[in-house]
């Protein structure tokens, strides 16, 4: 055998990475996919890449030397199932299949366990950055057990986009891990998007600014504490002009949001967990409104009942923009960790924030500047209960919360959403809060329910005898 190692699937994402793998130093590349068509494109395409060919399972497996690593590179769900069961009976104990999907990571448990029983190791790995970064150098978030990671170390810091120095790759957890923190990854992705398209939507709407002149505040914006691929990303579509018609792409893409599926996930898992990740939530709600055209056609009639926002200093309102997205953002952040956390503790993972912080630095598409800020809070509080809270983060929300409440007050009286903005300062409000009405919903919940209640002058469980004399017994007395 002349490969160490292999690649199944040769869409664009596994093609790009088997160019990546097979242009670092001491790689040689086995490929397989399921029409040999595409494999055979690969290979004219790309003679320099020295690709080992390989038509069937069976001579893929031949084609590997041992321990054979093989990375996995097709469309999540039932394909996934079928190339591992496929890989299974051609490998032999010790050997290692990775799978670089965005698998949902209850299937990477699954699917860990089960591979596990033949002594073949399984390691679901999160691949970040599309398809340039799969060619580049992309994130890579893998799970599975510490004994594959001993092999996989240096193959994956070989092709991985290196920050600072470097390379954006770390073993995340056992199993499903690396899978749950690359689901997390883009419930951000889905928060950021959201946060940036409502400043957009403000800029536009009430500072009366075309794409183009917003496309400069956001290539400004990138040289700040917001600087990001997906704010460097958002001036170029803004800038771009539509052949055919001569106007502002933006304006002639339908304003109906795809999604596919990433994003509910993190919300579904958050919701199982108990965590409020409240800013992806809305990110994912935005994209389902948009997507809902009977509706909102059916609503389009419907009166605003809005108050037009003047406008007196276009800098300062642009200002304001700028700092209610930073807060939001954080918020979205926050919230991503806090959903890490528990997730960790109810798979039993152990996760080093500040790690997962690092490798999202280069490589993927929520890359960003302040992620260093994230490192350094968990490197000097590794146990901090929210991310808000540490000094950075808290300074910054702190500094913008005269903008973040006018921006989202001065949108909700105009008739502009803003979901994520909102919730985001809901959120905050919420968590500072000294007493939350909570308290009334306990009373409700006895009331109707007999749920009881904990007072917070005593120890104990109470509850009231509602439908008797109204005096308040201990619960253990309640029945
Ligand atoms: C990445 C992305 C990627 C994701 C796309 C599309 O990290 O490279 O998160 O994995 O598939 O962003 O996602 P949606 O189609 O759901 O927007």
């Amino acid at each position: 055998p002349t490969a160490n190692i292999g690649v199944v699937g040769l869409a664009v994402m596994g093609s790009n990475l088997a160019r990546n793998l097979a242009s670092r130093e001491g790689n040689t590349v086995a490929v397989y996919n399921r029409s040999y068509e595409k494999t055979e494109t690969l290979l004219t395409e790309h003679p320099e890449a020295g690709f080992v060919a390989t038509q069937d399972y069976a001579e893929f497996a031949a084609a590997l030397q041992k321990p054979r690593t093989a990375i996995i590179m097709v469309q999540a769900g039932r394909g996934t199932d079928a190339v591992i069961d496929a890989l299974t009976e051609v490998f032999e104990p010790g050997d290692i299949i990775v799978d670089g999907g965005n698998a949902l990571f209850t299937d990477t448990i699954r699917r860990e366990k089960a591979v596990r029983e033949t002594g073949i190791n399984f390691v679901g790995a999160g691949i970040s950055g599309g398809e340039e970064g799969a060619l580049l150098g992309p994130s890579i978030m893998p799970g599975g057990s510490a004994e594959a990671w001993v092999t996989l170390k240096p193959i994956l810091e070989s092709i991985a986009a290196v920050a600072e120095g470097e390379p954006c790759v770390t073993h995340i957890g056992t199993d499903g891990a690396g899978h749950f923190v690359k689901m997390i990854h883009n419930g951000i992705e889905y928060a950021d998007m959201q946060l940036i398209a409502e400043g957009y939507d403000l800029l536009r709407r009430v500072g009366g600014l075309d794409p183009a002149e917003i496309a400069d505040i956001f290539a400004e914006w990138n040289t700040g504490e917001l600087e990001s691929y997906l704010i460097e990303i958002t001036a170029e579509v803004l800038r771009q002009v539509d052949a055919e018609t001569g106007k502002p792409l933006v304006d002639v893409i339908l304003d109906q949001a795809g999604a596919k599926g990433t994003g509910a996930w993190t919300v579904k898992s958050a919701l199982d967990l108990g965590v409020p990740v409240s800013g992806i939530a809305e990110a994912v709600f935005a994209r389902s409104l948009s997507s809902k055209p009977a509706q909102r056609t059916a609503s389009s009639g419907m009166p605003a009942g809005a108050e037009e926002w003047q406008v007196t200093d276009r800098d300062s309102f642009i200002e304001d923009v700028r700092r209610a997205l930073f807060a939001s953002k954080i918020v979205a952040y926050s919230q991503g960790f806090d959903a890490i956390v528990a997730g960790a503790e109810e798979f039993g993972w152990s996760i080093e924030k500040g790690d997962i912080a690092k490798i999202w630095r280069a490589g993927c598409i929520i890359r960003a500047r302040f992620l260093n800020r994230i490192t350094e809070a968990y490197a000097e509080q590794p146990d901090l209960v929210a991310l808000l809270t540490a000094p950075y983060f808290a300074d910054a929300v702190g500094g913008a919360l005269p903008s973040w409440r006018r921006v989202v007050a001065g949108a909700a009286l105009a008739g502009i959403p803003t979901p994520a903005f909102a919730s985001s300062l809901s959120y905050y409000d919420g968590l500072r809060a000294d007493r939350l009405p909570a308290a009334l919903i306990q009373g409700q919940r006895d009331f109707f329910g007999a749920h009881t209640y904990k007072r917070v002058d005593k120890d104990g469980t109470f509850h009231t005898l509602w439908s008797g004399d109204r005096t308040e017994v201990s619960a253990a007395d309640a029945h």
